[in-house]
């Protein structure tokens, strides 16, 4: 079986996916039986390509990084010539990966992406907060009502499962309160100033690493946090929560006398989102707060992302790991598509040998 991919946003998350793809498109043939073929790209920036024998990954690699530009692949054109739109259209494209930034404003353009696409009877993959944050319930009744699978887990705690864990783990429970460590960038930051280090080299080394968003006002003042809260609230505790809804405050306001004073107390400054019910309804918040060390988020260093999830019938369950990074919302994106292609190889009547591990 094939799938064939087309790519909008060829950034650090899309170049990361590419990246995984090359590296593990041997792998998943022979694991999985399945042939991962990436036929097209879009990029407002660097142009677009579509072949539908599927893309030389390792030239567009090659050429991305050395021009920043896929406009030197042979036979690529202007966006303008293939834009987005007419990419999530194309026949030749079952699934399509959206990676475009994030907008917590209008959830553009991923969220035009997405719908379109959706309406095409495409399959979705995103890593997009935007577009799920905002608009999640309208964009799952559309993938219901055009009998298409909308996966996103890359959108919190990137290849950390949590979103999976969320829906296929925990089926059947009720999920009652999610709270944990949602931004790779603020943690890392406040773990380097607990060692000494000045906020802004924090922020340089984040950047450098991949790890923050193209504007890092988004991560420092607690909106890419806002952004996953909606989301884990919306999809996993049933609310409709709006950006104004969840109560924020960022890091920029903390000073190394904040961390130490914490310290004195035994205890660690960590951004802490929380998202419970409480009489009837769902609040949410993104705070710096004292976390005591016997609070297992206290540990939670780096780039780390941590989430305890409390249930009806397991009670508390903890997952934690890499919150950030290119390889790591590669996999996010990675895992997706191979559980479109399980579902998909499926027989009513028999197991689907593609969801053997
Ligand atoms: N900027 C985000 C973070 C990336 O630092 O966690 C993943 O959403």
């Amino acid at each position: 079986m094939e799938l064939r991919i087309g790519l909008i946003g060829l950034g650090t998350v899309g170049t990361g996916f590419v990246k995984l793809l090359l590296e593990k498109h041997g792998h998943i043939k022979g694991r999985y039986g399945l042939d991962l073929r990436l036929v097209g790209i879009a990029d407002l920036v660097k142009g677009s390509a579509y072949d539908e024998r599927g893309l030389d990954l390792a030239r567009l690699l090659e050429l991305s990084e050395r021009e920043d530009s896929v406009l030197a692949y042979p036979g690529a054109v202007e966006f303008q010539q293939l834009g987005s739109l007419d990419l999530v259209r194309e026949d030749g494209v079952d699934v399509v990966v959206e990676a475009t930034p994030t907008n917590l404003r209008t959830g553009e353009p991923g969220y035009t992406h997405i719908r379109e696409a959706l309406e095409n009877g495409k399959h979705v993959v995103t890593t997009n907060k935007g577009p799920i944050a905002l608009r999640y319930k309208e964009l799952r009744e559309l993938a219901a009502r055009k009998g298409v699978f909308l996966r996103f887990e890359g959108t919190v705690m990137s290849g950390t499962p949590c979103i999976s864990m969320g829906f296929e783990c925990l089926r059947g429970a009720e999920i009652t309160r999610i709270r944990g460590i949602v931004n790779g960038t603020t943690n890392f930051i406040l773990t380097e100033m607990s060692k000494g280090m000045p906020y802004e080299q924090a922020l340089r080394k984040a950047q450098e690493l991949g790890y923050a968003e193209p504007d890092p006002t988004a991560d420092v003042e607690g909106w890419d946090a806002v952004a996953k809260v909606m989301i884990l609230a919306n999809v996993f505790l049933g609310s409709q929560l709006t950006v104004s809804d969840v109560e924020r405050e960022g890091i920029t306001g903390l000073t190394l006398e904040d961390i130490r004073a914490a310290e004195r107390e035994d205890a660690k400054v960590k951004l802490v989102a929380d998202i419970r019910r409480e009489g009837g309804h769902v609040k949410a918040s993104v705070k710096p707060r004292r976390v005591p060390l016997s609070d297992p988020l206290a540990h939670v260093d780096g780039v780390l992302n941590a989430l305890i999830f409390s249930t009806d019938t397991v009670g508390d369950i903890l997952i934690m790991g890499a919150g950030a990074g290119p390889r790591a919302t590669g996999q996010a994106i990675l895992s997706d598509l191979l559980w479109i292609h399980a579902y998909l190889s499926g027989d009513p009547k028999k197991a689907p040998r593609a969801l053997f591990p």
